[in-house]
């Protein structure tokens, strides 16, 4: 396991001191000339004393890969040392293969600089296939606590078995990341974290602590968000004990945004200024590679395919930048709502993933030689409507107000005679064990997939009195349940999936223990979900 004894560098700052530090960060570089933004060689060759520790806001790995991992970091900057600390700097990242960091693999040293924000982003690649490995950065004198990663199996391994956790939803406000300190200590090949990772706004009903600054809306608000997120001790555990497999919704920029559109119906090209401040933040803040779009973060993709061996090839994607604006929305208040009678919902060429990304992921999806084909998402796919006097309710922000992109994806199943697809998804605050049929509660239509969705982190879900009304008027939906917290372990062999909704009351303390609360199967060859 990592070094997660040594005591959090974070416990000498309070609230204000954690605000000074984060704020300092994201305001010093701009307030440097360009000379000496640049600095020079000389400069970056220079042995660095740090005053605070730069690696507070810890260390992560993720996307891994057979021979590749991305390891990162971001150098915390305090206002004391930013004024010849806004880089380039060299940043020292070293791999082991064994956790008394005797065996070093490789090193890489990266540059980084106030304009990615001092994060620090390393490829590492040449490594071997299924294996544990160790890292560690080092910049000056400061070196980062040790996390430790995994790569994939190699493409044509007959592998046993895929560990993991499926989590989303992390309202830093709304309780304690407890969930975390428990990931951290599960034997797991990876965490697949599925959107909500920072929240922007606040429901002053929950308040257990409190978020810093008001609504982010720049480039260093979003930062200063991302780096109270990271001031979480048990989020930096979970980070440094596994590889990330990582998605996004809606909260990393603005609840309920489609495309370039925001609930409030700004200008496109003000909102799409705003997006493209999150999306930097968030890639600054992520062990995600970060692509030729780095340099145009108006349009930074995030959907992705990996492979697990010959096991599972699991894909992730982006359920928002691309998707159709909301069908019939409120003009007063726009985002997602619930309607009934709306005719937009059978318009063919809406899509939630957008057109493109729904081919890749059909071509992707037919061409796929895995035993289980993992469609990993932001939300839930199974409907959650009610029978109204008006019709049918849908509720537009998730895939009810897509039906025809659902149909697309589940149609293409039978179509292309696909067998084993597990759709996981999060955001709507509740544990879901779903079947999926093309003609959603159609027991005349079969089911060709079963679904898996994890309650949140943190955010708080529904009230019991909507939550049996989904359940009685969907006879699909298997399992459903709003009123606690946690994540969802999962299990993948060539013969089944096994999961566990892992959970706590709500909302979570730091001294919560978490339990299950329900189990569910799925059998390799049988579509749908089997309870136990
Ligand atoms: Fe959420």
């Amino acid at each position: 396991m990592p070094n997660m004894k040594k005591s959090s560098p974070l416990a000498f700052l309070n609230r204000r001191d954690w605000g000074r530090a984060a704020l300092g960060l994201a305001l010093a570089p701009w307030s440097l000339s360009a000379q000496q933004a640049l600095g020079s060689p000389a400069d970056a060759q220079r042995p660095l004393r740090w005053q605070n520790d730069p690696f507070a806001l810890g260390v992560a790995s993720g996307q891994p890969r057979a021979d590749s991992v991305v390891l990162w970091t971001r150098l915390l900057v305090q206002d004391a040392d930013s004024a010849n600390k806004a880089g380039p700097l060299p940043v020292l990242c070293e791999v082991f293969a064994d956790e008394a960091l005797r065996k070093r693999v490789g090193q890489w040293t990266t540059m980084t600089s106030a304009q990615r924000g001092m994060s620090v982003h390393v490829e590492a690649k040449g490594l071997q296939p299924a294996r544990h490995y160790w890292y560690r950065f080092t910049s000056g004198s400061a070196t980062s606590p040790v996390g430790r990663t995994r790569t994939t199996p190699a493409a044509q391994d007959k592998v046993a078995s895929l560990r993991m956790v499926l989590a989303s939803c992390q309202h830093f406000e709304q309780g304690y990341f407890t969930a975390h300190r428990e990931i951290a200590q599960q034997d797991l090949d990876l965490v697949l974290f599925v959107g909500d990772y920072i929240y922007e706004s606040s429901n002053p009903r929950y308040v257990v602590r409190a978020h810093l600054g008001g609504v982010p809306q720049t480039l260093d608000e979003y930062r200063a968000r991302h780096s109270q997120y990271k001031g979480d001790a048990d989020l930096r555990a979970s980070h440094a004990a596994h590889p990330w497999v990582m998605t996004w919704d809606d909260h990393e920029v603005v609840n309920d945004y489609a495309n370039d559109r925001d609930p409030k119906f700004s200008d496109p090209q003000v909102f799409l200024r705003r997006r493209a401040a999150a999306y930097q933040a968030y890639f600054e803040h992520m062990p995600v590679r970060v692509g030729p779009d780095a340099a145009n973060p108006a349009n930074m993709r995030i959907h992705d395919r990996m492979a697990w061996g010959q096991l599972a090839d699991i894909w992730t994607l982006d359920n928002r930048q691309y998707r159709s604006y909301h069908a019939c929305p409120d003009p007063l208040k726009g985002g997602g709502r619930v309607v009934m009678g709306c005719n937009e919902l059978a318009d063919a060429q809406r899509s939630m993933l957008g057109m493109d990304q729904e081919r890749w992921l059909k071509q992707g999806l037919n061409d796929s030689q895995a035993a289980w084909k993992v469609v990993a998402q932001g939300t839930q796919m199974s409907s959650t409507g009610l029978a109204t006097p008006m019709g049918r309710s849908a509720f537009t922000d998730g895939w009810d107000g897509y039906p025809l992109a659902r149909e697309r994806f589940l149609q293409n199943i039978v179509e292309a005679k696909l067998q084993d697809v597990l759709v996981l998804g999060g955001d709507v605050h509740m544990n879901v064990a779903a079947n999926l049929r093309v003609q959603p509660n159609d027991d005349k239509s079969p089911i060709v997939a079963s679904e898996l969705v994890t309650t949140s982190i943190t955010s708080r879900g529904m009230g019991e009195t909507l939550a049996a009304q989904i359940r009685s008027n969907n006879p699909d939906i298997a399992h459903l349940r709003p009123d606690e917290r946690g994540f969802t372990w999962l299990q993948i062999t060539p013969e089944g999936v096994q999961s566990a909704f892992k959970t706590t009351a709500n909302p979570v303390q730091q001294a919560s223990a978490f339990s299950t609360q329900a189990q569910f199967a799925v059998q390799r060859g049988v579509a749908g979900v089997v309870k136990g």
